[in-house]
Formats: C-alpha cells, sequence, structure tokens
C-alpha cells in the first residue's frame, strides 16, 4: 500500500487565520495512516532569496533552509497554504519557493528529481468574492509544479477576511472534505 506524507507549509502572516483554517478542514479528511508535518513559515523564516546561480553557486542550506528543504524532500505532497496577499502568494511563500531555486543546484540534494513524483498543493484564503481574483496565485503554484515535474493538485479556495469566515463559506468546507483525497 502507497502511503502519503503530506507536508502543509502554513504561509499567513497571522496565526489561526483563514487560510489554515481551510487546511485543517481538508486535513482531517485524509485517511488514518497519512503523515502529516505541519510547518509554520513565520517560525521558520528564510533569508532573502540571493541569485547566486551565475556567481559561484549557493551555499549549503543551513538553518531553517536545511530543516525546510529536509521537510520538502520527505513529503509526498506539499501544501501551500497561502493566504491571498496582493493576488499572490503571501511573502514567506514566495521565499520558500525562490529558495527552491537554489535548492535545484544543490548537488547533494538531488531536488529536482525527488520532487518529480511528489504532487503539489495549493490552499488559500481571499476576501474577494470573486474566485478568479486567485487566479495569479493559482497560475505561480500550478506552473512551478510544471517546472519541477511534479503532479498538480489544484488549488483549494475559501471566502473570508476575519479568522474563521471561511468557516461561513459552505462551498469551501464542502470543497475541503474531498480536497486532499
Ligand atoms: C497584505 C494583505 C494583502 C491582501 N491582499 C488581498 C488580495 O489581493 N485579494 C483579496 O481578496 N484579499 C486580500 N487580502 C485579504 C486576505 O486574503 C484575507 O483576509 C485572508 O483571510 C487572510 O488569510 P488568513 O486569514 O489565513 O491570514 C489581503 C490581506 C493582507 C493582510
Amino acid at each position: 500500500m502507497t502511503t502519503r506524507d503530506v507536508l502543509f507549509l502554513l504561509g499567513s502572516s497571522r496565526a489561526g487565520g483563514n487560510t489554515e483554517t481551510l487546511a485543517r478542514l481538508a486535513a482531517e479528511q485524509l485517511p488514518a495512516g497519512t503523515g502529516q508535518r505541519w510547518l509554520d513559515l513565520r517560525e521558520l523564516p528564510l533569508p532573502d532569496f540571493e541569485d547566486r546561480r551565475h556567481a559561484g553557486g549557493h551555499p549549503a542550506p543551513a538553518g531553517h533552509a536545511a530543516t525546510l528543504l529536509e521537510a520538502t524532500l520527505a513529503a509526498t505532497d506539499v501544501v501551500i497554504a497561502s493566504p491571498l496577499y496582493w493576488y499572490a502568494v503571501s511573502t514567506s511563500a514566495k521565499r520558500y519557493l525562490d529558495h527552491w531555486s537554489g535548492w535545484l543546484r544543490d548537488p547533494g540534494a538531488g531536488f529536482r528529481q525527488r520532487m518529480a513524483g511528489k504532487t503539489l498543493w495549493g490552499v488559500t484564503a481571499l476576501a474577494d468574492t470573486e474566485p478568479s481574483a486567485a487566479d495569479p496565485l493559482v497560475g505561480t503554484l500550478r506552473n512551478s509544479a510544471r517546472y519541477l515535474g511534479m503532479r498538480w493538485g489544484g488549488v483549494l479556495l475559501g471566502n473570508g477576511s476575519r479568522p474563521g469566515d471561511v468557516l461561513s463559506d459552505t462551498g469551501a468546507v464542502a470543497r475541503a472534505k474531498t480536497f486532499l483525497s
């Protein structure tokens, strides 16, 4: 039997927000025996990414970067749970993605080979009632999955502004029940 290990990366700049609530609703539906690891990017801040591709390469990941790289590689599924900030992923989620660029070039990690075959998912909350406002976020994640040869799981969208609002979005709550299956 294939077991899954799902990594949830929380990208909000506040605790207990709508994105996390929606991600936790989706996680509740995972079958027993599915591994879950939750990491809050606020607690594992990454340095600004420096593009050293043509300047001698990137230093080996250390500190929080090493933790996030190890967790990413260990997962079968990576769920980026980022609120919609200015139509895009949050800064912490974007910085995590930027660091993929360095990890791709870490000869020891085998990042590209190991990412292929994993599934990338997104969970996002937005205040806008028009789902297409999240198109840039969806495109960022979908195209990043394609670039890495990952399977694309899609994005679970929920509406909300104040923490807890998303629980009133009955469509999102219903979609959460089958999202990760
Ligand atoms: C910096 C910032 C930018 C935001 N940009 C958008 C946006 O572009 N579109 C939108 O619909 N909501 C936007 N919002 C509202 C949030 O997406 C919404 O409050 C969401 O519930 C926040 O997620 P969280 O509860 O998980 O923290 C923004 C909020 C903040 C703080």
